[in-house]
């Protein structure tokens, strides 16, 4: 079976589904790779390690998807008229692909494939159980966003982040906040506090609590009843009532006027980001302070955030950022592609070298969307 690696081609994005080490360990599974040419520079991965390890080059995404069994990329393919190339339309019936897909948000991409005949998995909705921790792309690339979260906003701050004490004078160490403590939240904590800033940090699941403390940075959340149940089995925030949205305001307006970088990582999966930062509150900021909202793709935890754009409003920098982990290419798409390997790895048959999918395996249960032509994903077929 042939596993085509095509170049990613959506604005931004800089990674790349396999590395030349993850390209061995494919061989040494029975499969044969093709990388398109090109697909692994932005990344440092040339071509040449490619082939040294083992894979074909095609020269364009057509041959390389004309040749595929199997597809592994990190972004979604793009539907006709969404960029310069319909990559649905290259995938032949019967492919397997491995891909984000953003499946309860793009309903049509899912149809599209399914009247493909592409057998799909949305990487985003692999379980977060303990077995499928090595193949979570969600928590490889968030912890390393949350990461450049702090550098970049860093980068954008006008002052320093350690305390200095110089015989010029001393300059106070910045205070920084984190709003969503998951994966992002916790690295933006851990890295901040690297930094030499005062860190604090709010969210709505009372486990992370001692998590923060346990990094050393001060916790903050309106601590009631609701707060208590706000955690899925899932592991995930619940939306939050009308009634505590406003009493968490309330704190937060009072907590961010003092801080000096904020860092939103706030989301609910299939929702719209929640607004945690109103313009009220950026209006209170001191001038020259940063915001950086991971949230801006789901309609952002700060209104005055762009897309893809950093926007002075209120003398306060608000930074948009349109794709973090692609500012990391080499480390994300390691990570990236090892979790794609530790996906594949149990689905091939050790005598056949083929895939073979099975419905008992929980894994492929969450994460397979399509199959035979049809949607088949419980989240997915209501709507359907
Ligand atoms: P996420 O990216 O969905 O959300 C980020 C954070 O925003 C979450 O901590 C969430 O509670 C918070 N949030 C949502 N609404 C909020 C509000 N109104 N105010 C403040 N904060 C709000 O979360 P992520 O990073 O995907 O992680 C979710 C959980 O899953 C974490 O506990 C993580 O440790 C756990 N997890 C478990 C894994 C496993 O066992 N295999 C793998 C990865 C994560």
């Amino acid at each position: 079976m042939k596993i085509a690696i095509p170049r990613e081609r959506r604005p931004d994005e800089t990674r790349v589904a396999a590395t030349p080490e993850t390209v061995k360990k494919l061989k040494a599974l029975g499969f044969e790779v093709v990388v398109e040419a090109g697909a692994g520079t932005a990344a440092a991965f040339p071509d040449a390690a490619y082939e040294a390890a083992g894979a074909a080059l095609a020269a364009d995404a057509a041959a390389a998807y004309e040749q595929a069994d199997i597809v592994f990329k990190v972004q979604r393919p793009m539907m006709a008229g969404e960029g310069d190339l319909y990559e649905v339309g290259l995938l032949r019936p019967g492919t397997t692909l491995f891909s984000p897909l953003g499946a309860l948000s793009n309903p049509a991409l899912i149809e599209a494939l399914a009247a493909a005949k592409v057998d799909a998995f949305a990487l985003e909705l692999t379980p977060r159980i303990t077995r499928a921790q090595s193949m979570d792309v969600l928590s490889s690339q968030a912890n390393l966003a949350g990461y450049k979260a702090v550098i970049d906003a860093a980068a954008a701050f006008s002052r320093a982040f350690p305390m200095m004490m110089t015989p010029a004078g001393t300059i106070a160490p910045a205070k920084v906040f984190i709003m969503g403590v998951g994966v992002a939240g916790l690295q933006a904590i851990a890295t901040a506090r690297r930094l030499g800033g005062v860190v604090s940090a709010t969210d709505v699941r009372p486990a992370t609590k001692e998590q923060v403390q346990s990094l050393g940075a001060k916790f903050i959340a309106v601590e009631d009843e609701e707060f208590k149940a706000a955690e899925t089995a899932e592991g995930y925030a619940r939306e939050m009532s009308a009634a505590y949205q406003s009493k968490q305001a309330a704190l937060l307006a009072e907590h961010i006027k003092a801080q000096d970088i904020v860092i939103t990582t706030a989301l609910i999966p299939g929702r719209k980001a929640p607004v945690l930062v109103s313009e009220d509150m950026v209006k209170t900021m001191k001038p020259g302070s940063v915001i950086l909202d991971m949230a801006v793709e789901q309609g952002g935890n700060c209104p005055l955030s762009e897309f893809g754009r950093t926007v002075i409003r209120h003398d306060v920098k608000i930074i948009g950022p349109a794709n973090l982990p692609a500012g990391l290419a080499t480390d994300a798409s390691a990570l990236f592609a090892r979790n794609l390997l530790n996906f594949i790895t149990p689905l091939v048959d050790t005598e056949t070298k083929a895939l073979k999918i099975s419905m008992d395996d929980e894994v492929v249960k969450g994460a397979l969307v399509t199959q035979g032509g049809a949607v088949i994903h419980p989240s997915l077929k209501a709507a359907a």
